[in-house]
């Protein structure tokens, strides 16, 4: 089934787009996505996305191998992201009428069919040239289950695995491209992984909303496609006024300039969106909440049912490979 999702060309006024740009000027430094920290008690030594990972390495963005060495993999992923707005915190001044901007309620609204929509996260990212963003799908959120209590590849795991659906909270994602770079399209599978893979160039104000939870997707290339080895954990990407940039390694030393149409800089904006005020309130009251060993034991008991457990459960980064390996069946290559 197709999902639902709706494109925004143009997305907002000329005016509000150049104020995305103002708002990342006024940042002024960029870092890149750091690890976040690890789970104790499953798949602690493993990084939080793997799933995404392990498919990217072995085989590319677009499905037909990866000839990269896995160090070159990791310079292209290895974007810049700064928060924008949290919650009800305002990160960067001047981001508060696209938070709860009233076209992005009302296309969260029309989208998911879903009316109550509360604004969570809003943040950029930004690719250099050469840098591409692997396929993937984003990491959900459950009753008593996010990112700051579970590891994020079990968060997909149980997204995928149908397993939860009655603790999901459903997140509507916004992702709005400014002063775009023309390579770096975003790369979807609106049929599922099964369908062929479409792409949205990112062009400057405009964006699509669409359900980046259950929707495999990635970005495309940078243009030009060569990449700076110097792009590591550390690495900074700096305004340096009129409209340049400044990638700087892990020791500050500039390794590259860049002007805006250089870069591809989105926007990610997210919303919880409930079907009504009972929904909303067992989210926050946390009345109904999944625990740990409750999600475990239920995605062990799917395994033994299918054959694919019939030992004790083994080791946790096996346990977890084994979860990512039967649960998540990644997109293959197919031209759209
Ligand atoms: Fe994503």
């Amino acid at each position: 089934m197709r999902a639902s999702y709706k494109a925004m060309t143009p997305f907002m006024t000329a005016a509000e787009a150049d104020q995305m740009l103002r708002i990342a000027e006024a940042r002024g430094v960029f870092r890149t996505y750091a690890e976040e920290a690890l789970n104790e008690g499953i798949g602690e030594s493993l990084p939080q996305r793997f799933d995404a990972a392990f498919n990217y390495i072995q085989h590319g963005i677009d499905g037909h191998g990866n000839t990269d060495e896995v160090s070159t993999a990791a310079q292209r992923t290895n974007y810049f992201r700064e928060t924008y707005a949290y919650g009800n915190e305002i990160q960067a001044p001047g981001v508060e009428p696209f938070f709860t901007h009233p076209d992005l309620l009302n296309v969260a609204r029309e989208v998911t069919g879903r009316p109550l929509v509360v604004p969570a996260i809003v943040y950029a990212n930004i690719l250099t040239p050469g840098q591409e963003l692997a396929i993937h799908t984003d990491v959900p959120e459950f009753r008593g289950a996010d990112r700051k209590r579970m590891p994020q590849w079990l968060l997909v795991t149980m997204l995928h695995s149908g397993l939860f659906n009655d603790y999901r909270i459903p997140i509507a994602t916004c992702v709005s491209w400014f002063g775009a770079n023309p390579g770096g399209a975003f790369a979807y599978f609106p049929e599922g992984p099964q369908g062929p893979r479409e792409s949205m160039p990112a062009v400057h104000n405009t964006a699509i909303l669409i359900d980046t939870d259950t929707v495999f997707h990635g970005v495309e290339r940078v243009t030009p496609k060569a990449i700076f080895p110097e792009i590591d954990k550390g690495a900074t990407l700096t305004f340096k006024g009129g409209d340049q940039w400044s990638l700087a390694n892990l020791n500050g030393l500039e390794v590259a300039r860049y002007s805006w149409s250089d870069l591809r800089y989105s926007i990610s904006w997210k919303a919880y969106c409930f079907k009504d005020e009972a929904e909303k309130a067992m989210w926050s009251d946390k009345s109904d909440d999944l625990t740990l060993d409750r999600i475990l034991d239920v995605l062990e008991a799917a395994l033994r049912s299918r054959g694919v457990l019939t030992m004790q459960r083994p080791d946790p980064t096996s346990f977890a490979q084994m979860l990512v390996n039967e649960f998540i069946r990644f997109p293959m290559a197919k031209a759209g």
